[in-house]
């Protein structure tokens, strides 16, 4: 039911200073009309969790609460549970954040997924006003906390190779020679949310020695590295350097989003704090979940699920990049991911993907304009497309709709020159309004990551 009373806010003078900025993220605004289901909906960040054999973890949940109940549905500690932890560091040893990189279950903070991960990370080491690195364009929930905590983002360029390691030391110097410094380097290295791509082998130790020699914190969030299809990714930042690397994960999409469980891994030093922080922010994460990825973990064929995910999304990768291709109009061009779950296009030339999500809406398709991943207003040529949700045949209908679309804005710009736009109606969210009547809603729900 809908709330009832006014929308006007009577409390604006009472807020703190930092909910000045708190504006609902774009693809939060998108999900009222993107989750109808004859919208086909590019739009969300959720993984595909019916792939999961359900009666089997549903008997596995059944279990931990009828024998386990005493303490999986009890407070449990701060840090989370031993056994987890012991098993989140054999997931890192996969990837080489073994014992020689000084990786111990001592030392992983389990979380309420890899956002409130992030958001520790930003309590712990960002005051306002201080300056965050981040890819351009970064993951939208990193942008929301690190906004929550005051700080400004300044983006660091990619290409296909992932962070541009010159831009990376262009933007250090920018940022000091303007009186700053910036606390750490916020990097997707594997598998970008949203822009696909991987930083290479190469650039890693780059990056890394550049940060190193400007004092700066690096804090590495990889939830997709395991979600490869093409062979295993380079190594992870924290498998190359132990000391002022923060390693983030969660098991959001390599398991289920569900459970809410994701992990730091600090430095020996921080870990404490990161302790106490979480503590005041959540008590504890939650037991039964905890108790949950456990058992996954240690009872069911999980690698085996891996492969199935991997298996499933590189179909539907395939399926992108094949209608992109032989759908969209000339001058499109976009990423190909070896993983994760995201492809980034680019329009033509002079087209703006913002003001086009109401008019793709009408035609039921749904993506995320790429502005909501630049803090500062960039990618308003950009949409993140995201292909691990969809069946094949529905992702490419949805192409064909996108290029429908995308069609048009061209005809219309060759007879008007821009695009028009109506004034007041450039902002998405209050745009997103317009299209509202579109059909019934939808019952399945859908990640706003
Ligand atoms: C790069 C990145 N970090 C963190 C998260 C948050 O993960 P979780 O759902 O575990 O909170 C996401 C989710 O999409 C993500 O893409």
């Amino acid at each position: 039911m809908a709330g009832s009373g006014t929308t006007l806010d009577d409390y604006t003078d009472r807020y703190a200073q930092r909910v000045r900025g708190m504006t609902a993220s774009e693809i939060r605004a998108l999900f009222a009309v993107a989750n109808r289901p004859e919208v086909v909906s590019l739009a969300g960040g959720a993984p595909y969790v019916s792939a999961l054999p359900l009666d089997a973890v549903g008997e596995m949940l059944n279990r931990i609460a009828v024998d386990h109940g005493a303490s999986t549905l009890q407070y449990g500690v701060g840090q989370g549970t031993v056994e987890l932890r012991e098993h989140i560091c054999e997931v890192m040893a996969g990837s080489g954040i073994d014992g020689d990189m000084g990786a111990s279950p001592e030392d992983v903070v389990v979380t309420v997924g890899g956002q409130q991960a992030i958001d520790l990370v930003a309590r712990l080491f960002l005051d306002p006003g201080d300056v965050v690195l981040a890819e351009g364009p970064t993951y939208v929930g990193a942008l929301g906390a690190f906004q929550a905590a005051q700080a400004r983002v300044v983006h660091v360029p990619m290409d296909d190779d992932g962070l541009i390691p010159e831009a990376l030391e262009t933007a250090i110097a920018d940022v000091a020679a303007a009186g700053h410094r910036a606390k750490f380097l916020y990097t997707i290295p594997t598998y970008q949310n949203p822009a696909g791509v991987t930083l290479t082998e190469e650039r890693r130790q780059r990056v890394l020695d550049i940060c190193e020699a400007a004092g700066l914190l690096v804090v590495e969030d990889d939830p997709y590295g395991q979600l490869g299809f093409a062979g295993e990714p380079p190594a992870p930042l924290r498998a190359r350097r132990r000391d002022g690397v923060f390693y983030l994960s969660t098991f959001s999409k390599t398991f289920a989003p569900g459970f809410r469980v994701g992990w730091v891994l600090a430095p020996h030093a921080v870990r404490e704090k990161l302790v106490i922080a979480s503590e005041a922010q959540i008590l504890c994460p939650s037991a039964y979940a905890q108790a949950a990825v456990t058992a996954y973990l240690s009872t069911m064929p999980w690698r085996e699920q891996l492969k199935s995910y991997q298996e499933i999304y590189r179909e539907r990768r395939d399926a992108m990049l094949t209608a992109l291709a032989d759908l969209m109009p000339d001058g499109t061009r976009w990423t190909r991911p070896d993983g994760g779950l995201f492809v980034w296009a680019t329009l033509p030339d002079g087209l703006n993907a913002k003001e086009m999500v109401p008019r793709a809406l009408r035609e039921r398709v749904a993506y995320v304009p790429g502005t909501g991943f630049y803090a500062d207003g960039d990618g308003t040529a950009n949409l993140r497309l995201n292909f691990s949700f969809s069946a094949p045949d529905r992702i490419r209908e949805g192409i064909r709709r996108l290029a429908g679309v995308v069609e048009q804005e061209l005809a219309t710009r060759s007879v008007f020159g821009e695009v028009p736009t109506i004034p007041g109606r450039s902002e998405a969210p209050g745009s997103l309004l317009d299209v509202a009547e579109i059909g019934a809603p939808a019952v399945e729900g859908e990640s706003a990551s």
